[in-house]
């Protein structure tokens, strides 16, 4: 082939370091990487020690200059963030120059404008390291499920906080500790609460939805809850009745509601969410993750591997520089109609339900005191409000109160909360304490 496609990188953190060790280690991979070569690399400090040699002249603080060199012809975003990074990938874009980003936060927001953009320039932004580190699911879903209707998609897709539970389940392991860890082996975003806060998986959730189910996904509009409030009484009882708790990030069609003006209502959530151990996510431990895609007519599948990490991420983005320098090459250069299935692109409108409308089942702990018939009076409050019980429990009596745990079967959201307000209302209930998904 012998033909040198510039990369310029945007970042040389834990997912630029990983890109570059594989571009220069091409030896053994798909010749393809041979004809690689990075040009230049922006960072915010020249002077930082690096894991990864890299001569400094390639290095600049601004990062314009990595976009506009001529000898740049895919520019790959590994900075993170909103702003820079939103107009560094518009300016590459209204430069002719494709993208590669692993930029998550800024896809599940300006989405839509980039890919218009990107569209408009015959260029294209590939995001397989958005979603899943170096699981394969963007372009599955783009592509090989692209004969389904998807019904469902689900999973985890949080390494830290996956880790972080894994730890916590398996060792007893303190939660600060392991959040360090997790910072420390480069999981963990540059501001971990959109880790632990469930903001990182809604993040992916609204990209997912939008590619398996065809529309823009307003981001803002996404419920989450994260771990950081999960507490570990609950972790606890959960195993007891043969659960164990992982963060999830669910999108799921509303059957039950018929499309407004076409538009498909979609449900979307991230919570803490009980998993029966006989469940195919119970047994994703670790900084992995598992996605699970459920249409019609393949019925359900899972793809499952390391969420995070320089490595998984970086091997991720160079699939995407080799579907566009791939391309490049075939096509001497010249610029061509875009691949239909490579570019992204909306083709309806989809809105999300009022969350009173997502049906689901539901883990409560009620602190009460312990008086005979509380049981009784919380269990005839959700028979009154339609909501039928899996099962009812109490655990723990003392001085100090009784812990009733209840799981629900699916109902609406709505239906749970107008049983709590009532609940609350008992004279010998104390707290609702928790309040967790249930799959
Ligand atoms: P990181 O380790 O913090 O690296 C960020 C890099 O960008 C650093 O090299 C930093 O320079 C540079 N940078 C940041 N702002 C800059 C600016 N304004 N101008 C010039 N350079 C700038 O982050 P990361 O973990 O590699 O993550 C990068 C992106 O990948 C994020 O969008 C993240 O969400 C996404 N991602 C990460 C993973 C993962 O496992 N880490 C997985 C999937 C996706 P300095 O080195 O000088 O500080
Ligand atoms: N902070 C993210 C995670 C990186 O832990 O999943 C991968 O997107």
């Amino acid at each position: 082939m012998g033909k040198t496609i510039g990369i310029g990188l945007l970042g040389l953190g834990t997912v630029g370091a990983g890109v570059l060790k594989i571009i220069e280690t091409s030896e053994g991979r798909n010749p393809l990487v041979s004809n690689l070569e990075v040009m230049r690399v922006a960072v915010r400090d020249i002077s930082k020690k690096r894991s990864i040699n890299i001569s400094p002249e390639k290095l600049t603080t601004e990062p314009k200059e990595v976009i506009d060199d001529p000898e740049v012809q895919i520019v790959v975003e590994v900075m993170g963030g909103i702003e820079p990074a939103r107009s560094l990938i518009l300016r590459a874009i209204n430069s002719g120059k494709s993208v590669v980003t692993a930029n998550k936060a800024v896809i599940a927001r300006h989405g839509d404008e980039i890919a218009k953009a990107a569209n408009s320039a015959g260029v294209y932004v590939l995001i397989e390291a958005a979603v899943g580190g170096g699981i394969p699911i963007i372009e599955p879903l783009k592509q090989s499920l692209g004969g389904n209707r998807i019904k469902k998609v689900s999973g985890i897709i949080n390494g830290t906080t996956n880790y972080i539970l894994t730890r916590i389940a398996k060792e007893g392991a303190n939660y600060k500790n392991v959040l360090k860890d997790a910072q420390d082996l480069g999981y963990a975003e540059a501001d971990p609460a959109a880790d632990v806060e469930g903001l990182d998986a809604a993040d992916k959730i609204a990209i997912l939805s939008g590619l398996a189910f065809g529309g823009v996904i307003k981001r803002e509009e996404i419920t989450t809850k994260g771990i950081n409030k999960l507490e570990e009484i609950d972790v606890k009882y959960a195993n007891r009745l043969g659960y164990g708790v992982k963060l999830l990030a669910i999108a799921e069609r509303v059957e039950q509601l018929k499309e407004r003006n076409q538009s498909l209502p979609l449900a979307l959530w991230v919570e803490p969410t009980l998993i029966s151990n006989d469940h195919p996510l119970a047994g994703v431990n670790g900084v992995n993750n598992a996605i699970l895609v459920e249409g019609e007519p393949i019925g359900e599948v899972m793809f499952y591997g390391p969420g995070a990490g320089s490595g998984p991420t970086a091997s991720a983005v160079v699939a995407d520089i080799l579907n566009i320098a791939g391309i490049k090459i075939n096509n001497k250069g010249e610029a061509t109609s875009l691949d239909p299935l490579l570019s992204a692109a909306s083709w309806r409108e989809c809105h999300l339900v009022n969350q009173k409308d997502i049906i689901q089942k539901t883990y409560l702990r009620v602190i009460t005191n312990d008086s005979p018939g509380v049981i009784g009076a919380i269990g005839s409050i959700f028979g009154k409000n339609h909501v039928s019980i899996e099962s009812i429990v109490q655990f723990d009596a003392s001085e100090k109160g009784a812990e009733i745990v209840i799981i629900t079967h699916k109902v609406k959201r709505g239906q749970i909360e107008k049983s709590l307000n009532q609940i609350k209302g008992l004279s010998d209930v104390l707290q609702i304490a928790s309040q967790l998904g249930c799959l």
